[in-house]
């Protein structure tokens, strides 16, 4: 079958080590089904594996991807859920000490068909097409769990999203705006800001810049370029959510004084469970609200998407489909 596979790393030059071409057909181990993938999205975990973050060079070659949504083996619709957890867990899969993400330990999503546990897919709603739902796995869940579960945001809350570029950025852009809050968001680019507005924000800025009213909550995915801003954006009892550090690992400022003298929650969050996939879906389907796809391309020029986000020259999400 065609798949897009790392076959070696690289930190300067990810895209180098990504290989399109042939991969054995995937065989389900008991318990497990295959998916006939339909359309994939790409992700920023995608080029973290090709620098090898993640992945060991002993699980080389690895078909790369984390989101899908394509046909199971009796034909339904349906949307991959990329946490595989310990058979024997139960509860909440995202807590399992042996969990990985589809791409880490088993092969991704960027292929024509993938195995997973039977248990790890949910319906796909009939009014989301296959590019639609092949974004929410990764970016959309992890940006739902951000907002609602981790930082349980309301209506009417304020919160501020920092690098609005970005999936889970532009995807917590809409959802907090369709929950009905106030909408904050920061970009280096005045052109992304421009689209952050079109997309739902209530107001955008600069990222370090002076926010009208400090807000309940921030969500992060820069890391070290936005941490100090998004400490000293929070109100007193307010929570920062954390789920990446695209811009390194280190700030600045940690502003550790503000974090206790405040009394701000810092809450590291990661993907989702099966039932947040498929509450979002759900909500998707009720709402009428969509994912924003920067690009759909075929899977054979995964590279080319890949390249781009690497460059920063997405604002949505990138679809490959078969
Ligand atoms: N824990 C999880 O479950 C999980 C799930 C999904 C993603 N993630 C992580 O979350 C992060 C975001 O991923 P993503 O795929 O949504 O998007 P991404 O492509 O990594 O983009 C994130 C945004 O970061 C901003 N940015 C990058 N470098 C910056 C810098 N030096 N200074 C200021 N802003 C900078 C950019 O915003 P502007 O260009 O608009 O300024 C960019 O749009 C990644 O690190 C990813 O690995 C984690």
């Amino acid at each position: 079958m065609f798949a897009a596979y790392v076959n070696s790393f690289s930190s300067e030059s990810p895209v180098d080590g990504l290989v399109l071409g042939e991969r054995p057909d995937p065989v389900a181990p008991d318990g497990w089904t295959i998916v006939t993938v339909k359309a994939a999205a790409l992700n920023h975990h995608d080029l973290w594996s090709l620098r090898g973050v993640g992945l060991r060079e002993e699980s080389l070659p690895m078909i790369l991807g984390c989101d899908a949504a394509g046909h199971d083996e009796d034909g339904n619709e349906v949307i991959v859920h990329a946490v595989i957890s310990d058979p024997a867990w139960t509860g909440d899969e995202t807590m399992d000490p042996k969990r990985s993400l589809l791409s880490e330990v088993y092969d991704g999503t960027l292929a024509d068909k993938i195995a997973i546990p039977a248990r790890n897919v949910v319906p796909k709603p009939r009014g989301l097409s296959f590019e639609e739902a092949a974004c929410l796995p990764t970016a959309w869940l992890t940006a739902y769990r951000m907002l609602f579960t981790q930082a349980d945001l309301n209506p009417g809350d304020t919160v501020l999203i920092q690098g609005a570029g970005g999936g889970v950025a532009t995807a917590a852009i809409s959802l907090a705006r369709e929950a009905g809050m106030r909408v904050y968001a920061t970009s280096r680019d005045e052109s992304k800001r421009a689209k952050a507005l079109e997309i739902g924000a209530h107001d955008v800025f600069e990222p370090g810049a002076r926010l009208p009213r400090r807000v309940d909550a921030v969500m992060e995915t820069v890391g070290a370029a936005t941490w100090s801003h998004s400490i000293k954006s929070l109100r007193p009892g307010g929570t920062v959510v954390m789920c990446g550090a695209t811009s390194g690992f280190t700030p600045e400022r940690g502003e550790l004084n503000r974090i206790f003298a405040l009394q701000l929650r810092v809450h590291g969050s990661t993907m989702g469970t099966k039932g947040e996939l498929a509450a979002l879906a759900d909500f998707m389907d009720v709402s009428g609200l969509r994912p924003l796809i920067d690009r759909v391309l075929p899977m054979e020029q995964a590279d080319q998407g890949l390249r781009a986000m690497d460059e920063g020259r997405v604002f949505g999400k990138i679809v490959v489909t078969r």
